[in-house]
């Protein structure tokens, strides 16, 4: 076994990923620097195929099973690597069923353990026979109480960003892909799907077998077990929910035809075979995840009027920027994230007309000055590129990678102009399709394909400047929203005296609405507040709109709010709802104790992901002892 600390590993993998000043390595793409929030050494020995047999047991809240890898050998002779968190191995095996050797390094309370296998150059397959924890933090196991229906239980997974390891051990990095296949074993009467090819209906004797034929990284490994069924919409894409939601959901989603047929014109023909979308419980800690096949979803979308379904042409728009082009590392997250806000805002222009994806653009623009406001406009968590070396990439999520990444593949747009953009996209789709992207390689194709012969474009871009640089650079696309004009006037009047009854806001949509109530004073009379709750009722809102009008509530102390809040941080779990919720009850005494006191009961029906932000906000700490299992030597 090498010698290389896992410290030393992420030493040498941050300072291969640096910042501006060290130059594009050409080979990048096909021998990324090693990831820091990975044990794997895929340089070495790759995994290149999982197979998963896998028993659901609901009782005991573990999948118990095993997982057999299929490695690719890189030349130098090396063990196997992989990351495991909170995971019991029983046995490991290889190729010809012999016992193989195997040691658990120290459990890392973020990255887990390295779980290193015994292998020599010829070895083909290891098989691991293990037993997931009940606290994976991957893995929700619900109650029936937690379901629409009520009467069956309900697990799905979360696996992004490094939580995969939490239930199948893997090489969990985004640098990494392999193909899969399964078999699952659930109590008769419940469905299983996966982010692959899946059933439309459940099986008399309760297994299910699953292939995903294309590679993937392994956070986008996704599994859900419940009492679901299907509807198609349209000839390639359905909806699966629970039986009591099938329609609602089927019903909102129904633009999903049309939003494909506007992303292949885009950017070239969907890779994946089917989309279809799974409208989880309410406590699905993401509006959206973009599992290859079948995108999990919130049930707050289902709005009744379809006025939040850019999320779904968001998640649509990862099976290309995300899940066929990857972000090499976590530290190239926007890549990702900021190419999808920006390819979703086609989607919709296409769809819905530019008049509508603007308003999206303008909201956000907000949320992008609101965050670098918080941040601090010279911080270096403002950058695009970011160093997470140490730190949890997913208290990174915000709207940097998001909105910041949106304006500045705008800015690309409309410095290029569209037509050679769109050009562009569609052969950087098509070159790099299933491998992975560091954003000093996408900075070198942009120069060598785009800008290139163009020192003028170059120069209006200023690409260095956004994506290493702090804040909002200078030169941010221009947004003109023009359905927001009449609001920013409702907004105005309702300032200066006019009462809430008289605006003039017959007809708004949802996003009029937010940017109505993020446009109104910091400061609120207790009159003012209760003349907009009594005008307009928002507790009877879409999610979205009531977050808002919370946050307004909140941030002026509005106590006739308190009851409404309860509900809202007691029925749904995303925690972009929950998040500006606690952080704003925590800034005065009355709100404090409201948290504090919501937190208590509703926590244990958060995911993990939700349950650890909301911690670190209200100063949970549970009283587990705080202890790790104390490290195993290596053998
Ligand atoms: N891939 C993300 C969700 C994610 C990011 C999970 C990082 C874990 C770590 C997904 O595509 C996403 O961006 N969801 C957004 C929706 C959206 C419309 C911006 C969300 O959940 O709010
Ligand atoms: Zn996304």
């Amino acid at each position: 076994m090498r010698p290389t600390s896992p410290a030393l590993a992420l030493l040498v993998a941050a300072a291969l990923s640096g910042g501006a000043c060290v130059p594009a390595l050409a080979a990048e793409t096909s021998m990324p620097a090693r990831d820091p929030h990975s044990y794997g050494r895929p340089d070495e020995v790759a995994v290149e195929h999982l197979s998963l047999d896998l028993t659901v047991g609901f009782d005991q809240r573990r999948l118990q099973g095993k997982a057999t890898l299929r490695l690719a050998h890189h030349g130098t002779a090396g063990d196997l690597h992989l990351d495991s968190r909170d995971l019991a191995i029983r046995r490991v095996t290889l190729d010809d069923g012999g016992a193989a050797r195997f040691a658990m390094g120290p459990a890392d309370p973020l990255l887990g353990s390295d779980l290193t296998v015994a292998v020599t150059p010829t070895t083909k397959s290891v098989t691991i026979e293990y037993e997931t924890s009940p606290d994976a933090a991957a893995l929700q196991w619900l109650d029936p109480e937690q379901t629409a229906g009520k009467k069956l239980p309900f697990l799905y997974t979360q696996s992004q960003a490094i939580l995969a390891r939490t239930w199948v051990p893997c090489q969990d990095s985004p640098g990494v892909r392999m193909t899969y296949d399964a078999t699952v074993h659930v109590p008769p009467g419940l469905l299983a799907l996966m982010s692959a090819e899946n059933p439309t209906a459940p099986s008399a004797d309760g297994v299910y077998r699953f292939r995903m034929e294309q590679p993937i990284p392994s956070y986008l490994l996704a599994l859900a077990v419940g009492d679901l069924r299907f509807r198609a919409v349209g000839p390639n894409t359905g909806v699966y929910a629970e039986p009591a939601t099938i329609d609602a959901a089927a019903a909102e989603l129904r633009d999903m035809p049309s939003m494909m047929t506007a992303a292949e014109t885009l950017y070239g023909k969907y890779r994946w075979g089917r989309y279809d979308v799974l409208v989880l419980p309410p406590s699905f800690p993401f509006g959206g995840m973009e599992n290859p096949r079948l995108t999990f979803a919130t049930p707050t979308i289902l709005a009744g009027d379809r006025s939040l379904v850019s999320l779904v042409a968001h998640e649509l728009a990862h099976s290309w920027s995300g899940n066929l082009v990857t972000n090499a590392t976590w530290n190239d997250f926007w890549l990702n994230e900021g190419f999808t806000n920006y390819f979703e805002l086609r989607i919709m222009e296409a769809v819905f007309g530019r008049e509508y994806s603007e308003m999206l653009a303008a909201l956000s623009m907000t949320t992008l000055r609101q965050e670098v406001a918080t941040l601090g406009e010279k911080d270096p968590s403002t950058h695009l590129y970011q160093n997470l070396t140490g730190k949890n990439p997913d208290d990174g999520v915000g709207a940097i990678a998001y909105d910041k990444g949106y304006f500045f593949v705008r800015k690309i747009e409309e410095t290029v102009g569209r037509e050679q953009w769109d050009a562009f996209l569609r052969g950087y789709f098509s070159d790099f399709a299933f491998q992975t992207m560091t954003t000093a390689r996408f900075l070198e194709e942009l120069d060598r394909r785009l800008l290139a012969g163009h020192p003028e474009w170059k120069a209006a871009l200023a690409a260095e400047l956004w994506v290493h640089g702090p804040g909002i650079p200078a030169n941010v696309p221009i947004v003109r929203a023009t359905a927001f004009e009449v609001v920013e006037r409702a907004a105005k009047a309702f300032t200066t005296g006019t009462p809430a009854a008289k605006l003039a806001t017959a007809g708004w949509n949802t996003h009029q609405w937010i940017h109505f109530l993020e446009s109104l004073p910091a400061a609120l009379q207790p009159a003012q507040l209760a003349d907009l709750a009594d005008a307009f009722h928002f507790e009877k809102s879409n999610f979205e709109v009531r977050e808002k009008w919370l946050e307004v509530a909140i941030a002026n102390r509005w106590e006739p709010a308190f009851g409404e809040i309860e509900r809202f941080l007691t029925t749904q779990g995303r925690r972009k709802f929950l998040k500006p919720i606690y952080t704003a009850l925590m800034e005065f005494p009355a709100g404090r104790e409201l948290a504090t006191r919501v937190y208590a009961k509703a926590r244990p029906g958060y995911h993990a992901v939700s349950r650890d932000t909301i911690d670190k906000i209200v100063g949970f700490r549970s009283d587990q002892g705080g202890a790790a299992p104390p490290p195993k030597p290596a053998s």
